[in-house]
């Protein structure tokens, strides 16, 4: 029943909390890539966005090498102990997590033509030009930028759960809604 408010609530507050500009920035160079190869344009995914600041909160103070991020020799990668915490944190489950692409780029000072360039020109490369992704999740912590990709196929799709995320918002929304009260509280006073 809470529902429409608590999208308009969370959509604001997602919006709100977006770190927008670099990330922005890296989906933009990334779509203008696929467009290059006519490939469809990728839309920004909250949860892959979810999934991609939990992993990145992980990479955040690692130093970049060149067995890190993009220079990862394939089948190398980092794997986390911890990884089904990260997806229960995003209210998502490995079912749904199986066709995705999870790319971890570490750039320092994140330059932003050396981080594009460590996607499209990387092994990460024959994963942006596949025509089966048409999602994106993106966050940076650090030196390190996570790019989540989603397809739209169930085992790709990082939908979450049906019924959690709804109560888990419910819930939200309540306390949302007694810290807004609080706060009109404390300035009638
Ligand atoms: C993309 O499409 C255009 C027009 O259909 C075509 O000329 C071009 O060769 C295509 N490029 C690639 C990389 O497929
Ligand atoms: C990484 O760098 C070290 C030292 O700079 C070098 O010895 C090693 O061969 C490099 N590894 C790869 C995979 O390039
Ligand atoms: C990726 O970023 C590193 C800096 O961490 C840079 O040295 C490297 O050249 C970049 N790789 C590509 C393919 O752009
Ligand atoms: C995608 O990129 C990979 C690696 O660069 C390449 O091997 C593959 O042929 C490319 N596929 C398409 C459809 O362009
Ligand atoms: C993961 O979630 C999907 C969608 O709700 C569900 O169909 C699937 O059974 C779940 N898988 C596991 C292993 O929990």
């Amino acid at each position: 029943m809470a529902s429409p408010l608590c999208i308009l609530l969370l959509g604001a507050l997602v919006h709100l909390a977006r770190s927008d500009d670099s990330t922005d920035q890296l989906l933009k160079g990334i779509n203008s890539y696929r467009a290059s190869l006519n490939l469809s344009t990728l839309t920004e995914n909250d949860n892959a966005d979810c999934l991609a600041e939990q992993i990145a909160k992980k990479f955040k103070g690692q130093p970049c090498t060149n067995t890190t991020g993009a220079n990862t020799v394939p089948g190398t990668e980092q794997q986390f102990p911890d990884y089904p915490d990260l997806l229960s944190h995003c209210h998502l489950n490995a079912t749904v997590t199986q066709d995705a692409a999870i790319m971890p780029a570490c750039v320092p000072e994140l330059n932003t033509d050396l981080v594009l360039s460590n996607y499209t020109k990387s092994q990460y490369s024959g994963s942006l030009n596949d025509s089966k992704f048409v999602g994106a999740g993106l966050a940076e912590e650090g030196d390190w930028v996570v790019v989540v990709l989603s397809t739209n196929t169930p085992a790709g799709s990082l939908s979450p759960a049906t019924g959690v995320g709804s109560l888990h918002c419910v819930a939200f929304s309540y306390h949302l809604t007694v810290l807004l009260l609080t706060l009109l509280l404390l300035l009638l006073k």
